[in-house]
């Protein structure tokens, strides 16, 4: 049987309220009250909301002012909010509900099957649309797992092949002197060879999925992660990293080291900037990414009408991490740059161990 999903109701009025629960008691979900616009960002904060039905006329904070603020939260931007009213039932009026984000504008009296419909469709919706967020959490497992898999069989069997080959070769170099002046050209660049595939068969294999992580924690393969590719792309990259950062479980700190990574491949590919800088963040309740830039800014999305250009899975795909996590991005872009802002609550990180008792030794890091 499917899980019940919570319904937030808000009038000032008990009555109302009392008329939304008989009229939507048969659909089976949660249905939870709230007699203010504080109360319902209350609500909202406790409670995993599929779906807000409000009152637009109420003392204080009204509906509209609530939905800008219920939408303006990271974790309720997508939110849907459905609002009811007897009074405020002009063009107008239902225009304003849907430029601050409302998905329907109900006037009442409205049919009891009317209004239960209407819930039930966007109920149903966010049950799939949930469904389609588990299956996305599954595959990114499974993503990793296969990433860690490759990663680790090219680092043990070519890797140890190629190994293998330059013993060879160091026996017969050992002889080149038998061997033609041709000949002897091509073994020094067979070697040559040999060393660019291994290093380069170490890179793909540690991007893939980074020892380190695993081994060490977050902070040495940040730094071996960031090093490398400033060497890489000429970007000078600063890192600064809570020194209590500790462990965190290994989905977060896989989920941070990936954020990191593509928000760098961002930069490189997007930004024309010479300058990253990467912050890890951690507070009592929270710990925080962040990755800014110094270049020309994230395109608008009207600005990218007509043209070509189209928005790839990067920060879609990160996005979701987070909030698989039950966190949340953020992204500020202008024309002077942009930062990207990461964060993971302290439900997701209290289950680490004490930072200091697990804080890795930096020292013992290779230098990408
Ligand atoms: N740091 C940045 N500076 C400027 N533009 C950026 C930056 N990061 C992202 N963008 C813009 O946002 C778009 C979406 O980024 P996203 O990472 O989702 O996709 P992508 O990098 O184009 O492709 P993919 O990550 O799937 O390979 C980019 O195409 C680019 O136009
Ligand atoms: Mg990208």
């Amino acid at each position: 049987m499917d899980e019940k999903l919570n319904i937030l109701l808000v009038d000032d009025q008990p009555t109302k309220l009392m008329a939304y629960e008989a009229v939507l008691g048969e659909l089976g979900e949660n249905l939870i009250e709230a007699h203010s616009g504080m109360e319902a960002l209350e609500q909202l904060l406790k409670n995993d909301v599929a779906l807000v039905l409000m009152d637009v006329c109420m003392p204080g904070m009204d509906g509209f002012e609530t939905a800008e603020m219920i939408h303006q939260h990271p974790r309720f931007e997508n939110t849907p909010i459905v609002f009811v009213s007897g009074i405020c039932v002009t063009e107008m009026d239902r225009l304003k509900g849907y430029r601050c984000g409302a998905v329907d504008y109900v006037p009442v009296p409205a049919p009891p099957e009317l209004l239960r419909a209407k819930v039930k469709t966007l109920v149903d919706l966010h049950r799939k649309t949930r469904q389609l967020e588990s299956l996305n959490a599954k595959m990114t497992l499974l993503q990793e797992e296969e990433r860690r898999r490759i990663a680790r069989d090219l680092h043990d069997s070519v890797g140890q092949l190629l190994a293998a080959i330059s013993m060879n070769h160091s026996a017969v170099q050992s002889e080149s002197e038998k061997l033609s002046a041709r000949a002897a050209h091509c073994l020094q660049e067979n070697a040559e060879m040999v060393e660019e595939v291994s290093k380069q068969i170490r890179t793909i294999s540690y991007l893939l999925h980074p020892p380190l992580l695993d081994e060490a924690g977050l902070e040495p393969a940040l730094r071996c992660f960031v090093d490398g590719f400033a060497k890489r792309s000429d970007i000078a990259v600063s890192l600064q990293i809570s020194a209590n950062l500790g462990r965190l479980p290994q989905e977060a700190e896989i989920c941070i080291f990936r954020v990191v990574q593509e928000c760098l491949t961002n930069v490189h590919r997007h930004s024309g900037s010479r300058t990253a800088a990467v912050r890890v963040t951690r507070e009592k309740t929270y710990v925080r990414v962040e990755i800014e830039d110094a270049g020309k800014g994230i395109p608008s999305p009207a600005s990218r009408l007509g043209t070509s250009m189209q928005a790839g899975v990067g920060v879609l795909g990160m996005r979701e991490r987070l909030r698989n996590l039950g966190g949340t991005l953020e992204i500020r872009s202008s024309d002077e740059g942009t930062r990207l802002t990461g964060v993971l609550p302290a439900a997701m990180i209290d289950s680490s161990d004490s930072p200091s008792a697990a804080t890795p030794s930096i020292s013992s890091v290779p230098s990408a």
